[in-house]
């Protein structure tokens, strides 16, 4: 009996700019990941249509998140790098989940409850089952790991949820066809098509607060642009920021307990460990019982020698349209094919007539 070949994929939405929480909690381990794993990197553009059915920019958008790819490291031919829309199976697959996940299911999801707010009845059927579609971002590809940052670990409990009910409800004809492949699932050997996906959420900035609020996630849609560092942040812009970062008035702590009631410390000193690739241990040992004052500018000069080349990469790649289009292009391809062989024996498993 075979076992499920290691597959990470990953994806990101276009919509806004890359922050340093995109990049810490997702593309620098996309990076890490590459050279030692098949690695499968998205730009879910079909997930934007949940915001906003008309964007003006998209494929703007879509293009610069690919070009970010590109200049943080990825390379186009170990990976396959692509635009979701190109690949017609996510959305094929996510209908098919539809009828196996739950409304219930849909209506506990945190980030469901954010996005629509108070008025639930009016948000899309899209935003409700966005969820859905992630699964099938997954599991098209079979994929056995995903890096996301910590906002993502609901999204990626419900995918095993799905996978685990469609090994389940169709257990019979996952076995007369033959197309069962063995794991482990805690003690016990279990049988089926798609595999229960791991999430990779490690390290010390799984979760990148705003630099206003240590109590709040560093994210596109804050009004404050203070509260986030751009990847498409010059230096300068880079240091002021973190000059303007709250603080408390007390130095830094000489211990990881002394974080607690200081999410603002707390966060810097987990931003500075995620850029030196070291410990918060580490970094308390060098930085525990000094001022803001003499730890701001040198997390500020590690921000800007970790950012300033990617910045500059990317600039450069976006000026050539027509090389990020044909990686997308490529890779689009590369993907189909893969998505096209798990579709066609789904569609059989369902019991459609569809060869
Ligand atoms: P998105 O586009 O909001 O974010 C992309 C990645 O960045 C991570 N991230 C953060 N990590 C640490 N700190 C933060 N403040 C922070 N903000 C964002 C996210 O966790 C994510 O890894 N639903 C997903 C996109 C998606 C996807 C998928 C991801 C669609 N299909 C399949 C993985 C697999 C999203 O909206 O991410």
């Amino acid at each position: 009996m075979s076992e499920f070949k290691q597959l990470v994929f990953s994806g990101v939405q276009p919509t806004g700019n890359l922050h340093l929480g995109n990049y810490l909690g997702a593309l620098q381990k996309f990076v890490a990941l590459q050279d030692s794993h098949d690695c499968i990197y998205c730009v879910v553009d079909l997930h934007s249509l949940t915001a906003t059915l008309v964007h003006d920019d998209l494929k703007e958008q879509t293009r610069s998140i690919a070009a970010a790819f590109l200049a943080c490291g990825l390379d186009p031919e170990k990976n396959i790098i692509f635009n979701q829309s190109r690949v017609p199976q996510h959305a094929e697959l996510a209908w098919v989940f539809n009828c196996v996940a739950r409304i219930g299911w849909m209506n506990r999801m945190t980030q469901f409850k954010d996005k629509a707010g108070k008025d639930r009845e009016n948000a899309s059927l899209g935003l409700l089952a966005y969820p859905s579609l992630m699964a099938a971002d997954i599991l098209v590809y079979r994929a056995t790991h995903v890096p996301v940052g910590d906002d993502q670990k609901q999204h990626l409990e419900l995918t095993r949820d799905i996978a685990q009910k469609f090994n389940n409800d169709f257990s019979h004809r996952i076995a007369e066809l033959g197309y069962g492949v063995e794991m482990q699932v805690g003690e016990e050997a279990v049988n089926g098509f798609f595999p229960l996906t791991e999430p990779l959420i490690e390290g010390s900035a799984t979760r990148v607060m705003s630099l206003r609020d240590g109590t709040k996630k560093m994210s596109k849609s804050d009004p404050s642009d203070l509260s986030r560092i751009n990847l498409t942040d010059d230096a300068d812009t880079i240091v002021r920021k973190i000059r303007k970062a709250k603080t408390d008035p007390a130095p830094l702590p000489g211990d990881i307990e002394g974080f607690v009631g200081r999410p603002e410390a707390d966060n810097l000193v987990g931003i500075y460990a995620a850029l030196a690739g070291i410990s918060r241990e580490k970094v308390i040992a060098e930085f525990g019982g000094k001022q803001f004052s003499e730890f701001k500018p040198a997390l500020a000069e590690l921000a800007v020698e970790t950012l300033a080349p990617i910045n500059a990469e990317m600039r450069r790649i976006s000026a050539d349209l027509g090389y990020v289009d044909g990686v997308l292009r490529e890779g689009g391809e590369r993907a189909r094919q893969r998505a096209e062989e798990t579709m066609k024996k789904v569609y059989e498993i369902v019991g459609l007539l569809a060869d």
